[in-house]
């Protein structure tokens, strides 16, 4: 049994927020939610991403070893950087379940969502707890339900 066969069953959570590059336009975005979703389905991987034009704030869910691999790739993207994790931790069960990739944009119409976990006005992942970052995550994606 290799590694990641071995530890298949452990399911994990993995937080970050990192800035967008500043060439990486709408379309793109798009492309990257597609890639995602495609990707993950094929990989038993869920979550949520948050973006707007300047930040990604995202959580991927799913068995340890394609996470941790998922992160290599996420590190070496060159559509961000300043990669910086914001929580990791073993999971009792899926909090994304229906989701190969969820996403949400903080915009004027949620402006009070945001608000009600940040300390700032404007939407700055760096700046959010892990555990803002999760409440926000949901509240937003609850929204979309
Ligand atoms: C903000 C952001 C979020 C991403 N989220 C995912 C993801 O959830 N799953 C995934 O497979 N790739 C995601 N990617 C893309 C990966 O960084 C990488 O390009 C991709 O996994 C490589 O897939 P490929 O081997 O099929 O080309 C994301 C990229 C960015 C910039």
């Amino acid at each position: 049994m290799n590694q990641s066969t071995s530890d298949a069953h452990i399911l994990v959570s993995m937080t970050y927020a990192s800035r967008a590059n500043p060439d990486v336009s709408a379309k793109d975005f798009n492309e990257i939610l597609k890639q995602a979703q495609t990707n993950n389905a094929a990989n038993g991987i869920t979550g949520m991403l948050i973006f707007n034009r300047n930040y990604f704030l995202q959580t991927i869910e799913g068995p340890r070893a394609k996470i941790n691999r998922l992160l290599y790739s996420l590190i070496a993207d060159q559509r961000h950087h300043d990669l910086q994790l914001l929580g990791s931790r073993e999971l009792k069960h899926r909090e994304w379940a229906k989701w190969s990739m969820n996403y949400a944009s903080p915009s004027e119409a949620n402006a009070a969502v945001y608000l009600k976990y940040s300390t700032t006005v404007d939407f700055n992942p760096y700046l959010l707890s892990a555990e803002a970052a999760h409440n926000l995550m949901h509240d937003l994606g609850a929204q979309k339900q």
